[in-house]
C-alpha cells in the first residue's frame, strides 16, 4: 500500500510537472512571436486567425493578414485608432478605387484636392501616411483581411465577452511593455483546468487507497505481513527522505533557477517599460493630450537635429508664469530658476553609446510619427519606454518601412534603379542601406 501510493503520487507529480513545463513554455513562445512583430497598442492581438466569415476566399484573407501585419500595423489597428484611423467599415465609407490610389500615394490624393482626403489628412494633424509599392491585388486583400476582422469586432466590443477582456489585456500587457496577449490567456486557462483536474485526481486516489483499506481490513484471511502493510501509517517523514522525491524536487528548482538565469541574461540592457518618477509631476497626457501642446513645442530639436532635446525651465515658464502659479508642483520650476539650476529630469530613453540613433533623419526625412517609436506619449500621466530599443527592433523596422521618397530628389534615381532591378520588393530602409552595420555603429 505504501509503495503503491508513493509510487503514484510521483507519478501525479511527474505527469504535473510536464503539463506545467509545457504550458509555460507555449506562454514563452506566444510572448516572443507578439514581440517580434513588434507590440502595437491593442488592436490585432485578441483577433483569432482569419476565417472566411466576411466573404472572400481564405488564401486572400491571409495573404491580406501578413501584408497588413507587415506594412500597417505600425499605425493602424481595425478596431481602433492608432496612429491613423481605425480601418473597421473602410470599405463602406470608401470605395475600393479611392483605396487603392490612397495606399499607394496618399499624398497625390490630398494633393489633388479629393475633399475626404484633405478633410482626413487635416482631421489627423497633417501626418502624411507613407507610400506602398503594394500591387492593386495586395490592397484588395488586405481590405478583404479587414473586413474579415470586422464580424470579430463587433463581437469583442459587443459585450462582456472573453473577447473584450482580451482586448483590454492586450492594451495593457502593450502599456507595461510585456507582450502578454490573448494566445498567453489561454494557455493560464489550460494551466488552471489541469490543475484542477490533478487535484481532483489525487482526491480520487486518496478515496480509493482508503476504500481498499477498509474493504482489506474487513477481511479475516490475511496474514501477519499484509496487517502490517494494512496497518501502516502513510510514512511522510519517508517521503521526504525518500532519494526519488528529493530528487525530483532537486531537478526542479534547478530548472527554475537556470530559467531565472537565462530570463535576467537575455534581458540585459533591455529596459522596456521603464518608468522612473520624474522630480516635478510633470504630465504629457495634460499637455500633449488634454491641452494638445505640439511635441515640438517642448522638444523644440526633434524634427531638426540627432537629439530631441528636454525642454528647459524657461518654456514652462511661457505658460506657467501665468498658469497655476500658486501649485508646489510648479513652484519646484521657479525654485529651479531661482537656483539657476536645471530641473533634474530622469532620462527614460538611451541607447548605448555604441549606437547612432537620430531623430530628425526618422520624424523629419522620414515622417515616423513620434508614437510608432514612443507610443502613446499623449495618454501618459508619467512617461515610460514603450519600445524595446533593441537592434533587432531598428533592424525589422528597416526591413519592413518603405522609404518615404515621394518629394524627394534625393531618392529618384535610387528608387528608379531598385525598380529595374527588383520590382516585386518596395524600396525599404534596408533596400537603401539602412541595415548595413556601419549606419548604426560608429
Ligand atoms: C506611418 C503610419 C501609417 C502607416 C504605416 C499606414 N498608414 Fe494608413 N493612414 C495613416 C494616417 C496618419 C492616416 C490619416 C490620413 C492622413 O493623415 O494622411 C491614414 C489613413 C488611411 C486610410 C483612410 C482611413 C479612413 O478612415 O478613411 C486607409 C484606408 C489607410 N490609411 C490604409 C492603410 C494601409 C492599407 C496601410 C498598410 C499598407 C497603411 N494605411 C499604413 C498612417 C499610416
Ligand atoms: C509642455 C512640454 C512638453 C510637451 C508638449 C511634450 N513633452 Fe515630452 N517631455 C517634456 C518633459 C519636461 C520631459 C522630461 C520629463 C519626463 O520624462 O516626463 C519629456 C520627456 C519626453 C520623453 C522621454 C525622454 C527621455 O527621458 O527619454 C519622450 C519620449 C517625450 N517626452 C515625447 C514627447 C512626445 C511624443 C510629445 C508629443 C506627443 C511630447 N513629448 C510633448 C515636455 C514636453
Ligand atoms: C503651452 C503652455 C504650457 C507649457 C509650455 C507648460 N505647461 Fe504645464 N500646464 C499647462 C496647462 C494649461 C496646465 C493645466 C492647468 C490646469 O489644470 O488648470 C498645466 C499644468 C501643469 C502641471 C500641473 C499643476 C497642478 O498642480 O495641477 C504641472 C506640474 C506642469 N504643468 C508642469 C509643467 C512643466 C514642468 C513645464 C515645462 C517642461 C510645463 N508645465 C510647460 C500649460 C503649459
Ligand atoms: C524611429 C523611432 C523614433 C521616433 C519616430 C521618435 N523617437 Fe524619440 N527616441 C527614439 C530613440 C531610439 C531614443 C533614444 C535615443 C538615444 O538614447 O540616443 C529617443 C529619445 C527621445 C527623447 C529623449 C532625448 C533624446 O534625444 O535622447 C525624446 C525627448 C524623444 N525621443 C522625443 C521624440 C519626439 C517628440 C518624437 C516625434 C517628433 C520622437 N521622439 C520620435 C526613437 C524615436
Ligand atoms: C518605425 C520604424 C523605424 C525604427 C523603429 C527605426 N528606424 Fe531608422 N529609419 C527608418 C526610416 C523610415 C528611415 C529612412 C529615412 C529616410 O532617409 O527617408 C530610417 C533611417 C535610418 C538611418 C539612416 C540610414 C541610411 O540609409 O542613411 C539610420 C542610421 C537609422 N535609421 C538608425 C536607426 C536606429 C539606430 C534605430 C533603433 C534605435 C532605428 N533606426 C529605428 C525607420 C525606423
Ligand atoms: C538600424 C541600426 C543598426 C544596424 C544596421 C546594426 N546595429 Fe548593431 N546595434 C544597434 C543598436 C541600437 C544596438 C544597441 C541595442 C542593444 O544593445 O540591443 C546595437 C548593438 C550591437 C552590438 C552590441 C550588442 C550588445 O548586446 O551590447 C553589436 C556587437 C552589434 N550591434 C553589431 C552589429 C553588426 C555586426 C551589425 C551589421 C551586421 C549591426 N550591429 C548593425 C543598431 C544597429
Amino acid at each position: 500500500m505504501n509503495s503503491f501510493l508513493s509510487r503514484t503520487s510521483y507519478w501525479v507529480l511527474a505527469l504535473f510537472l510536464a503539463l506545467a513545463g509545457s504550458a509555460s513554455a507555449q506562454n514563452a513562445t506566444t510572448a516572443a512571436t507578439v514581440t517580434k512583430q513588434g507590440v502595437t497598442p491593442g488592436g490585432t492581438a485578441g483577433a483569432a486567425p482569419a476565417t472566411a466569415a466576411g466573404g472572400g476566399d481564405a488564401a486572400e484573407i491571409a495573404a491580406g493578414d501578413a501584408l497588413f501585419k507587415s506594412n500597417c500595423t505600425q499605425c493602424h489597428a481595425v478596431n481602433e485608432k492608432v496612429v491613423g484611423p481605425a480601418l473597421s467599415g473602410i470599405t463602406k465609407r470608401r470605395p475600393i478605387s479611392w483605396i487603392i490610389p490612397w495606399v499607394k500615394n496618399s499624398a497625390k490624393v490630398v494633393a489633388s484636392g479629393d475633399d475626404y482626403a484633405v478633410k482626413l489628412f487635416n482631421e489627423n494633424g497633417k501626418q502624411q501616411m507613407p507610400s506602398f509599392g503594394l500591387s492593386d491585388k495586395e490592397i484588395t486583400s488586405i481590405m478583404a483581411w479587414i473586413t474579415s476582422q470586422e464580424g470579430q469586432a463587433t463581437a469583442a466590443t459587443g459585450g462582456p465577452t472573453a473577447g473584450n477582456a482580451a482586448t483590454a489585456d492586450g492594451q495593457d500587457a502593450g502599456a507595461a511593455g510585456g507582450a502578454g496577449a490573448g494566445a498567453g490567456k489561454y494557455a493560464d486557462i489550460l494551466l488552471i483546468v489541469l490543475v484542477v483536474v490533478l487535484i481532483v485526481l489525487v482526491v480520487t486516489l486518496v478515496i480509493i487507497a482508503n476504500l481498499m483499506k477498509d474493504v482489506l481490513g474487513g477481511r479475516k484471511d490475511l496474514d501477519g505481513r499484509d496487517i502490517e502493510i494494512l496497518e501502516q501509517r502513510f510514512d511522510w517523514a519517508g517521503l521526504y527522505k525518500s532519494p526519488v522525491l528529493r530528487g525530483i524536487v532537486g531537478v526542479v528548482a534547478a530548472l527554475a533557477l537556470l530559467y531565472a538565469g537565462v530570463q535576467s541574461v537575455m534581458a540585459v540592457g533591455l529596459t522596456q517599460g521603464y518608468q522612473p518618477t520624474q522630480p516635478i509631476a510633470f504630465s504629457h497626457k495634460l499637455h500633449a493630450g488634454v491641452n494638445n501642446i505640439n511635441c515640438a513645442y517642448c522638444h523644440t530639436s526633434v524634427y531638426k537635429a540627432k537629439s530631441a532635446n528636454i525642454p528647459s525651465a524657461n518654456i514652462c515658464m511661457n505658460c506657467h508664469s501665468q498658469i497655476k502659479t500658486e501649485s508646489p508642483e510648479i513652484k519646484k520650476i521657479y525654485r529651479a530658476i531661482e537656483r539657476k539650476q536645471p530641473i533634474q529630469w530622469v532620462r527614460v530613453h538611451n541607447l548605448p553609446d555604441l549606437a547612432y540613433f537620430n531623430h530628425s533623419q526618422h520624424t523629419q526625412v522620414g515622417g515616423i510619427q513620434c508614437q510608432t517609436c514612443h507610443g502613446p506619449i499623449q495618454n501618459m500621466e508619467v512617461v515610460y519606454q514603450y519600445s524595446p530599443l533593441t537592434m533587432g527592433w531598428c533592424i525589422n523596422c528597416h526591413r519592413e518601412t518603405p522609404l518615404n521618397t515621394k518629394g524627394n530628389a534625393y531618392y529618384d534615381n535610387l528608387v528608379k534603379l531598385h525598380d529595374k532591378s527588383n520590382n516585386a520588393v518596395p524600396f525599404t530602409v534596408s533596400s537603401n542601406g539602412g541595415t548595413e552595420c556601419s549606419k548604426c555603429h560608429y
